[in-house]
This record gives C-alpha cells, sequence and structure tokens, in this order.
C-alpha cells in the first residue's frame, strides 16, 4: 500500500488538532515518542508528536522514517519571529532550515570574559550515500513548497512567506542576540526541531519541508499565543488536501 505523509509537531498544542482529523486512527508508541496512523482524504497520514528540542525531533524523525516508510516529510508549529517585518500567525515556508547552535571559539584567558558575538559558526556534519559532508542548512523540498503555496489563498490569519527557519536549542529574547542571528543566519524564524528534523530525512532522502508559524515576535513586542499551534494546522491540512490532488 501507498507510503504515508509524515506530520511532525512537537506538543499536543501543535497536533493534537490534526489527530483529531484522521480517518480510523491508530496510536502507536515507540520509547517517548508517539505516532498516530489514519488517513486524510483517502490519503495516508502518520502525525508524529517529536517532542520539544532538537535531540527528540532527531530521534522522531528516524523512527518516522524506519517505521512508516514515507514519501514526505512536513515539519510544522510555532517560533518565534527574527525578521522584523513578520508578525505573530504569519507563516513561513521553510526554503531552508538551518541549526543556529553549533559554534566553535578561538583561546581566550581565564578573566578574557565570554563574547558570543565572537563565536565561529560550524556547519553541521552528515554522512549522505556514504560521503561525510558538511551542511549550512538543509533545503526545504521545491514540490512541497509549491503545494503549500498553492493554498495561501486559504490562510485568513496572516500573510504566508518563503525563508529560513532557525533551529537551536534556545528561546532567545534578547533583541541585539536575535538581530545577530538574524543577520548571520538570515534566520526569519526560530524554533528547536526543524533543522534536525530536516537532517535526518537528508540522510534518507526523503522529501522534506518545514512550515513554521509565528506564535511571538519579540522584535514586534508580540507575546506568545496558542491560537498559533490551532492556525497552522489548519493551514498544514490544507497543505495535505492539496498533496492528494497531486503529489
Ligand atoms: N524560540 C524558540 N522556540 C520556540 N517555539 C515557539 N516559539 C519559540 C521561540 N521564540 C517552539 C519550539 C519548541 C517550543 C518551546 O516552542 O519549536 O518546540
Amino acid at each position: 500500500h501507498s507510503q504515508p505523509i509524515v506530520i511532525q509537531g512537537a506538543m499536543d498544542i501543535e497536533m493534537q488538532d490534526m489527530v483529531a482529523a484522521l480517518k480510523n486512527p491508530k496510536e502507536i508508541t515507540y520509547g517517548g515518542w508517539t505516532f498516530w496512523q489514519g488517513t486524510i482524504d483517502k490519503q495516508p497520514v502518520v502525525i508524529s508528536r517529536t517532542e520539544v528540542g532538537v535531540t527528540n525531533a532527531a530521534a522522531a524523525t528516524l523512527l518516522a522514517i524506519e517505521k512508516f516508510n514515507p514519501k514526505a516529510i512536513i515539519n510544522q508549529g510555532t517560533s518565534g519571529g527574527h525578521d522584523p517585518e513578520l508578525h505573530r500567525f504569519d507563516i513561513v515556508l521553510g526554503q531552508k532550515s538551518i541549526n543556529f547552535g553549533k559554534f566553535k571559539s578561538e583561546h581566550a584567558d581565564l578573566g578574557a570574559g565570554i563574547n558570543p558575538e565572537a563565536w565561529i559558526p560550524e556547519d553541521v556534519s552528515l554522512r549522505v550515500g556514504g560521503k561525510s559532508e558538511y551542511f549550512n542548512g538543509f533545503a526545504g523540498d521545491p514540490e512541497l513548497i509549491k503545494v503549500a503555496q498553492s493554498v495561501i489563498d486559504s490562510y485568513k490569519q496572516g500573510n504566508v512567506v518563503t525563508g529560513v527557519i532557525g533551529t537551536a536549542d534556545e528561546w532567545n529574547r534578547e533583541l541585539d542576540r536575535i538581530a545577530w542571528v538574524h543577520e548571520n543566519f538570515s534566520t526569519s524564524v526560530e524554533e528547536m526541531e526543524t533543522a534536525s528534523a530536516a537532517q535526518v530525512a537528508a540522510a534518507y532522502n526523503v522529501p522534506f519541508l518545514g512550515i513554521r508559524i509565528l506564535s511571538n515576535s519579540e522584535p514586534q513586542g508580540e507575546d506568545w499565543d496558542p491560537k498559533a499551534g490551532t492556525y497552522c494546522q489548519e493551514y498544514v491540512l490544507e497543505v495535505v488536501k492539496a498533496l492528494d490532488q497531486t503529489y
């Protein structure tokens, strides 16, 4: 039978509406990660609760691929704005996702202080097809982006744009730090899972797309709102229905 689409969300507020939308849901847990297998519009879908952070996201993605053999993976959910133009409830389609938490520093003497702005960003390494390579981010699948763009008009809560999703086990609120990451990594938003899931998907050559809604924007002074989790799922469900027709 045909391969499913895996849709990932870190927390219940980011995936429970999609579980509710599944026909004939079957719940399966491996270790700390739960999956819900079912169909949406006859299309096989697996909803994955990845849990929060890069290690959880990598583990959940590896399990998803090995256990369900997906034809594509969508990682979606909430994020914080880095691009000062974006507002809460805008959605970013990840042209690229990038780990912005990997650095090395030059030697400094005891007492010289800590200087994060001087830390040197490092690419992540991944073995693909037997060859170890370095990645300055992972591209979103162009075909998935096209399908996601085809349903932009259905989304009424904000704008849908393409951009860069920045991933790290960090929640930044210092405006200078946010501006620095935005400048050095071209990030549209920050969150804690997408680039990690994308990295594992890349090792298996599984088409991947990150879709992230702003649930908060420090540059805009807009506080975290859990409704973002619902709005993002509504949009992603439209994407899944469009995939059914074209993908
Ligand atoms: N910074 C980091 N992670 C965020 N998330 C939402 N907003 C932000 C933010 N500003 C998401 C992460 C993680 C959870 C804490 O919420 O992806 O799963």
